[in-house]
């Protein structure tokens, strides 16, 4: 039946003709099943210059025939699988399950506007879609894994560039964040919590910059992209002592303290002066407290006894190399001799550690205020059970240092005994 209307293509007169004539009478569609729609026509936004496809899915069709139309100028475009307008950009399909597809090709501005799709039923069924048409181009970001940046590892002190490309229309921008929310410093001191461009330099990188960090691309279509490139810096261990020197009693139980930092992992470990590794024991209890590239490790001593005094180093090590640190634990005397002898001798000069500790800190105060005075840590300390060659070595270590700050902690503790325990600082 359709056949013979393609002669009469583009007269509109002939059009209402051919609709009328293709309706089946009521009688034989009373006695069928009711087509109906089984979607709606979802509205489309294409940009000028491609394809635009609406669909239109129908179910119980036959004998029934779909049309397409443009709503505002009431043109007939398609009816079944034939092209009535002259507008030889629009173009007509179908595909299994009466999915009826109206083809625009090489949209333009005026294409704008509500399509009807239209079963000639009596009374008609129709439903309507809208084609937005925009001039640019309108792309959602995305990220491209080739020239973007992998996950890096560098060495402390290099410099880093971190590439991210993304395409996109409009041009997608780029921000770089850490993904834990930290700010990113750069070498001149600027800290930001977010920066942009497509590369992020980092001069002088160092062990703070390790991190996960986001490039996010975002052109103001959604949605925004995102991608995680991991920065890994590896540096040598490093290592800090706050108290170098830990004075204590016999019987007396002390931890020494060291802090390192390493990345790759470092084995962190305790020995004696002579280098044998101080393994856990009933005496010694090492334990390790770790943070990301940074340790904090202590070793327990317990129960001083003559044999404990002495040098204990602590010891980082891994693939880019290794650091030790030095801890002297000294022996006091007995306390109540020693505070005889520290009321006794008590001078500018000679600090000498006591119970009374606002006596102490007077004095620490007046040698850290004379600066000029080259500190003497011999004359500092009363050390009883001081070896020359130990002196000698922490010596060397206040030569270096413009301040030296001893601080006293007395801990009483009513038990056995009464124990002390004198902590010096070197800042
Ligand atoms: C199409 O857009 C119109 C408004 O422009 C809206 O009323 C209608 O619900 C939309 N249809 C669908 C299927 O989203
Ligand atoms: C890193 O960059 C700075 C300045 O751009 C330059 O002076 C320095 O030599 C570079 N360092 C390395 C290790 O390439
Ligand atoms: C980027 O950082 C600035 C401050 O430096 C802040 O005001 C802004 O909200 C940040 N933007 C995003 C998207 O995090
Ligand atoms: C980043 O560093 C590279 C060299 O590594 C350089 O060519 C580029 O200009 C730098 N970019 C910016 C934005 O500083
Ligand atoms: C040390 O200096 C501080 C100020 O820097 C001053 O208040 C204090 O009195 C000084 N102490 C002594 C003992 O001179």
């Amino acid at each position: 039946m359709y056949s013979s209307m393609e002669e009469t293509r583009g007269n509109v007169l002939f059009f209402v003709i051919a609709i009328l004539s293709v309706m089946p009478t009521s009688s034989v569609s009373s006695l069928l099943e009711s087509p109906s729609f089984r979607s709606p026509v979802s509205n489309l936004t294409v940009a000028v210059g491609r394809e635009a496809v609406l669909n239109c899915a129908v179910d119980n069709l036959s004998p029934y025939k779909v049309a397409w139309l443009k709503v505002d100028t009431q043109t007939i475009l398609t009816i079944y699988n034939h092209v009535i307008t002259k507008n030889n950009r629009i173009g007509v399909s179908n595909s299994e399950r009466n999915i009826w597809h109206l083809h625009i090709k090489d949209v333009r501005e005026s294409d704008q506007g509500w399509y009807m799709c239209q079963i000639n039923t009596d009374p008609m069924k129709s439903q309507v879609g809208f084609l937005t048409v925009v001039d640019v181009v309108s792309v959602p970001p995305d990220i491209l894994d080739y020239p973007t940046s992998t996950d890096m590892v560098v060495d402390e002190g290099s410099n880093v560039s971190l590439q991210c490309v993304a395409k996109g229309s409009p041009e997608p921008s780029i921000m770089w964040k850490r993904e834990d929310g930290e700010k990113i410093r750069f070498q001149n001191g600027v800290e930001v919590l977010n920066a942009t461009g497509p590369v992020l330099n980092i001069t002088n990188v160092k062990r703070d910059h390790m991190g996960p960090y986001l490039c996010i691309a975002t052109n103001g279509i959604p949605p925004s992209v995102s991608k995680r490139i991991k920065l890994v810096v590896q540096f040598a261990p490093s290592v800090y002592i706050q108290y170098q020197l830990i004075g204590a009693y016999d019987d007396q139980q002390v931890t020494l303290e060291c802090f390192s930092q390493a990345f790759p992992k470092s084995i962190n470990y305790w020995t004696k002066e002579t280098g044998e590794i101080i393994p856990h024991s009933n005496k010694f209890v090492p334990e390790i407290i770790e943070d990301g590239y940074k340790v904090h490790m202590k070793l327990r001593i317990k129960l001083l006894d003559p044999k404990d005094y002495g040098i204990y180093k602590c010891i980082s090590k891994n693939s880019l190399g290794e650091m030790e640190g030095t801890i002297n634990v000294y022996r006091l005397t007995n306390p109540n001799q020693y505070i005889h002898t520290s009321k006794k001798e008590l001078t500018e000069d000679n600090i000498i550690s006591g119970n009374n500790n606002h006596r102490y800190f007077d004095d620490v105060r007046k040698i850290r205020n004379d600066t000029s005075k080259k500190f003497n840590l011999e004359e500092a300390i009363d050390l009883q059970s001081y070896h020359s060659t130990n002196s000698a070595h922490y010596i060397s270590i206040s030569n270096h240092l413009m301040k030296l700050f001893l601080t006293l902690v007395i801990t009483l503790h009513y038990g056995h005994h009464y124990h002390s325990h004198i902590r010096v600082s070197i800042s």
